[in-house]
């Protein structure tokens, strides 16, 4: 078996100078002096909705923007490596962590295996990011992070216990994790027991063991034993992609609220459904307000890149784009190979013939690709 975690588990090894915040060494709770605030994650709780899913090379800011807009419960970050953010020369310009301006509602999620890193790495992404909540990946399958963390935490779960012990004494931020059903065969029970009593204050839950990967269906009645186990709020994962099935899988299973990743993918829309209790078979605007937030998407993707990368391209929208018009394959060849907002909006030029009427993702920043666009494309 691939070893996937330090040897070294005390908290004395310092590897490269790691010390923890001070806030390790403090006697007195945040909230020593009286009943515990509600965190984060039990005020979002007390209303409607789902969350927007953490997808490596997906939920960036501008797709989190989107959820958000649309009523997302809260959106979660990429993973961020907590070695990199330790000792790998990150700043707080990494674009993996850093928040769109005025970000709210955002939990960063950290990957990696010892106690030491990952405490110091949550004061580094509290300082750097603003996060609402910090969560563990114990999930992550794919091989360049077993060794790591993610996943393979699943086989030696008492090695997560310690990390989530570690990120509650290095932050007042609610900690969460999420996992899978186990590394092979189902062991979720026994893992989620432990990391609530490690003093994880939310646990989400993919219903597949990582060996899976993506293959077959999500066990809900997993999820559901998971939900039935513990104290502490639990979030189900996997395979909702309408809204329908989102609420018969909550109300199924019991679970605090349901997460939502590639049914997400050029649909925030579903967001909007679930928050708002309009339970709409298919929530979808038209095709044309679709368009104009496929435009805006990547509007939002070349100002938050450019900014502090001058990273001009487009590249890793073009496998969303055409998600957001599954309807329209005539144009999906020419989506994926857009290199310009321009040329998202030549491509989308049919469909934007007007400026959207309701329905369509609409802020300040949509009036002004409207602005931009509407004459040039009428
Ligand atoms: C492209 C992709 C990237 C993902 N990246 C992460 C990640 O960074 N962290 C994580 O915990 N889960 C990650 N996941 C798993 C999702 O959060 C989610 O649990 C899974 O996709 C099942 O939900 P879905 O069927 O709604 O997509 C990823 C999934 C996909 C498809």
């Amino acid at each position: 078996m691939a070893r996937c975690w330090p040897l070294e588990l005390g908290f004395t090894s310092g590897e490269g100078g790691v010390r923890y915040p001070e806030r390790m060494n403090a006697d007195a709770s945040p909230f020593s002096d009286g009943p515990p605030a509600p965190g984060f994650y039990a005020v979002r709780l007390s209303g409607p909705g789902a969350v927007l899913a953490p997808m490596a090379g997906y939920s960036d800011a501008p797709m989190r923007q989107l959820a958000a807009e649309q009523g997302a419960l809260w959106t979660v970050s990429e993973m961020i490596s907590a070695r990199g953010l330790v000792l790998g020369g990150d700043t707080e310009k990494l674009n993996l962590g850093r928040p769109y301006a005025g970000e709210q509602g955002r939990v960063v999620q950290l990957f990696g295996a010892e106690p030491e890193l990952l405490a110091a790495a949550v004061a580094r992404a509290e300082a750097w990011f603003v996060p609402a909540a910090i969560d563990l990946n114990m999930g992550c399958p794919v091989p360049k992070i077993r060794g790591k963390g993610g996943a393979c935490l699943l086989q030696t779960p008492e090695v997560a216990f310690t990390l989530i012990e570690a990120m509650r004494a290095a932050t007042a931020l609610d900690v969460s994790a999420k996992i899978r059903l186990g590394w092979d065969t189902d062991r979720s029970v026994e893992v989620a027991q432990g990391l609530a009593a490690a003093g994880a204050s939310l646990i989400t839950v993919h219903g597949r063991t990582s060996r899976q990967r993506y293959t077959g269906e999500a066990d809900w009645d997993a999820i559901a034993r998971v939900a039935a186990s513990v104290d502490v709020p639990v979030v189900g994962s996997g395979d909702i992609l309408d809204v329908e099935t989102a609420r018969q899988r909550q109300q199924a299973s019991g679970v605090a609220a349901v997460m939502i990743g590639r049914g997400s993918v050029g649909n925030p829309w579903i967001f909007r459904a679930l928050a708002g209790g309009n339970l709409e078979a298919d929530p979808r605007p038209s095709a044309q307000a679709r368009a104009w937030t496929a435009l805006r998407h990547a509007q939002l993707q070349t100002q938050f890149y450019n900014d502090d990368t001058g990273r001009l391209t487009l590249r890793p929208l073009r496998k969303v784009l055409p998600k957001y018009l599954p309807d329209y394959p005539e144009l999906h060849a020419e989506l994926t190979q857009v290199v310009t907002v321009a040329d998202v909006g030549r491509v989308l030029a049919p469909l934007l013939d007007s400026v959207p009427q309701g329905g369509a993702v609409q802020t300040g920043a949509m009036s002004s690709v409207s602005t931009e666009y509407a004459g040039s494309y009428s």
